[in-house]
C-alpha cells in the first residue's frame, strides 16, 4: 500500500509531470461531480417517462407511486452500505461499484419487460444514487485544499441539478416518439464515463492517511495541490494524522452521543429533513402538475415552465459556488431560508382556484423559490455534511444524515399528490413555507460557520475522544 516517496520534480507515481498535475484536481472534482449528474437525472427523469410506463404496462396508482418511491427506497439502503465500505473498501471503490450498479440498473430499467423488473431496477438505481451520493461527496470534500472546499462540494450539488435539467429536456425530445426505455436507459452513459474515470484516480489522502498508507497520502496531496512544497504537503498529512490521533481509536457508535458531537449529527440531520421538507422536490417531480393548478393550460406551456425551472436551478446553483466561500454558509443558509419562505406564501396566495390571471405571479414566485433554494438549501447541508464529521466518524455520520434526506425525499414525493388533493395547493405551500420559516429559525440558532476552516480544525474542535 504505501509506496516510495517522489523526488523533486520527477514524475508522479500516477506518471503524470509536475506541470500537468495542476489539471488532477480539476479532473477529479469533475469526476466526482458527474455522480451528482446520475442522482439529478435519475430523479428528473421519471417525471416524464412515468406517464409513457403506465401505458406500457397498465400500472395501478400504488404501482406508480412504488416505482416512483423505488429510487428514494433504495437510496436509504445505499446510503447505509456505502457508510459500511467506505472507510473498508475506500471512497474510490465503492464509487467503482456505484457506477457499475448504476449503469446495470439503467438498463435492466429501459429494458424491463415487467412492471416488477421495472420496479426492481430503480431500487437498484436507488441503491447506487445512494450511495454514491454519500461517498462522491466524502471523497470531494476530502480531496479539496480548504479554500476552495465550499467550491469543490457544491459542484456535486450543481451536477445535481444538471442531471436535473438534462433529464427535463432528454423527457422534452422523447417523449413525442413514446420512447421512455430510452429516457430510462441513457443514464447508463454517464456511469460508464465515471467507472472510466474512477479507475484512473488516486484514493483520498485522508482515507490513506486513516489506513496508514502515510507516503501514497503525501503523494496525493502534492498531485492535487501541486503549489505545494513537499515538506508543506507532508504537513497537510501530518495534520490529518494529528486529528485522527485526537479522534481517538475505532470510537463507537456513542460518540455520536457526546457532547461534542451530538449537535452536528442533530445539525446535519435536521439540515436535509428541512431542506426535503422545504418542499423543492414536490416542484421537481410535480412541476408540470403545478403549472397547471396554477393555471397554465396546455402541456407544451408546463413543459417549457418546467425547463424553466430546470436552467434557474442550475444558474443560482452555480452562483452557490461562487459565494459560498465567501459569504460563508451560516448567512446564506439563514438568507435561503427566509427566500424559500417569502417566495412560498406568494406561490400560496397566487395559486388560489379560479384565479388564472395570477399564473404569471405563481411562475415568478416559483423561479424565485427555486432560486433561493438552489443558492443555499441545495448545496448547504451536502456541504456540512460532508465537512463537519471527525473523520473516524465522517461515513457513518455522513450515511444518518443521507438516510434521512432520502427518507423525507420519499415521504414529501408520496405525500404531495395526497395533500394537494385533499386541501389544495394555497394549503400544500403554506405548509412548505412554514417549514421554511422554521428553517430560518433553526439556521439563525445552530448554523455553524466552516469557511476556510481547514477539515482538521473542524476536527479538532469536534474530537469524538470526548466522548470515549
Ligand atoms: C436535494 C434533492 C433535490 C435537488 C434539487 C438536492 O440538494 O437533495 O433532493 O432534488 O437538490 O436541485
Amino acid at each position: 500500500m504505501v509506496s516510495a516517496p517522489c523526488r523533486g520534480r520527477l514524475r508522479t507515481p500516477f506518471g503524470l509531470k509536475t506541470r500537468r498535475k495542476t489539471r488532477m484536481l480539476i479532473r477529479l472534482v469533475a469526476l466526482a461531480a458527474l455522480f451528482g449528474m446520475l442522482f439529478g437525472f435519475d430523479e428528473g427523469v421519471i417525471a416524464g417517462a412515468l406517464p409513457l410506463i403506465t401505458k406500457t404496462f397498465d400500472i395501478s396508482a400504488t404501482g406508480e407511486g412504488f416505482m416512483t418511491a423505488a429510487v428514494p427506497l433504495g437510496a436509504v439502503a445505499g446510503a447505509i452500505l456505502a457508510a459500511m465500505y467506505a472507510d473498508s473498501l475506500g471512497r474510490r471503490k465503492v464509487l467503482m461499484m456505484c457506477s457499475l450498479v448504476f449503469a446495470f440498473g439503467a438498463v435492466a430499467a429501459g429494458s424491463a419487460t415487467s412492471e416488477e423488473i421495472l420496479v426492481g431496477a430503480r431500487l437498484m438505481l436507488g441503491l447506487a444514487i445512494g450511495a454514491s451520493a454519500l461517498a462522491a461527496p466524502m471523497f470531494l470534500a476530502e480531496l479539496a485544499p480548504a479554500k476552495y472546499r465550499g467550491a469543490v462540494v457544491s459542484a456535486f450539488q450543481l451536477m445535481i441539478t444538471v442531471g436535473i435539467l438534462t433529464s427535463y429536456l432528454v423527457d422534452m425530445v422523447l417523449e413525442p416518439h413514446g420512447a421512455w426505455r430510452w429516457m430510462l436507459a441513457l443514464g447508463a452513459v454517464p456511469a460508464l464515463v465515471c467507472f472510466t474515470g474512477i479507475i484512473f484516480s488516486p484514493e483520498s489522502p485522508r482515507w490513506l492517511t486513516m489506513k496508514g498508507a502515510r507516503d501514497k497520502a503525501i503523494e496525493v496531496v502534492s498531485l492535487i495541490q501541486p503549489d505545494l512544497s513537499r515538506e508543506q504537503a507532508t504537513h497537510v498529512v501530518a495534520e490529518i494524522e494529528q486529528a485522527k490521533a485526537a479522534g481517538g481509536a475505532e470510537p463507537g457508535w456513542t460518540a455520536f452521543l457526546s457532547d461534542n458531537v451530538r449537535p452536528l449529527v442533530i445539525f446535519t440531520i435536521a439540515a436535509f429533513v428541512l431542506q426535503q421538507v422545504s418542499g423543492i422536490n414536490a416542484v421537481i417531480y410535480y412541476a408540470p402538475i403545478i403549472m397547471k393548478d396554477a393555471g397554465f393550460d396546455g402541456s407544451s406551456s408546463q413543459l417549457a415552465a418546467t425547463v424553466g425551472i430546470g436552467v434557474v436551478n442550475v444558474l443560482m446553483t452555480v452562483v452557490a459556488m461562487f459565494v459560498v466561500d465567501r459569504f460563508g454558509r451560516r448567512p446564506l443558509l439563514i438568507l435561503g431560508f427566509i427566500g424559500t419562505a417569502l417566495s412560498l406564501v406568494v406561490i400560496s396566495f397566487a395559486m388560489q382556484p379560479d384565479k388564472p390571471e395570477l399564473a404569471p405571479l405563481a411562475l415568478t414566485a416559483l423561479f424565485a423559490y427555486i432560486a433561493f433554494f438552489a443558492v443555499s438549501l441545495g448545496p448547504l447541508p451536502w456541504l456540512y455534511m460532508s465537512e463537519l464529521f471527525p473523520l473516524a466518524l465522517r461515513s457513518r455520520g455522513m450515511a444518518m444524515a443521507s438516510v434521512a434526506n432520502w427518507s423525507f425525499n420519499f415521504i414529501v414525493v408520496f405525500a404531495f399528490p395526497v395533500v394537494l388533493a385533499h386541501f389544495g395547493a394555497v394549503v400544500t405551500f403554506a405548509i412548505f413555507g412554514i417549514f421554511c420559516t422554521i428553517g430560518a429559525i433553526f439556521s439563525w440558532f445552530y448554523a455553524p460557520e466552516t469557511k476556510g476552516v481547514s477539515l482538521e480544525e473542524i476536527e479538532m474542535q469536534h474530537s469524538p475522544a470526548a466522548a470515549t
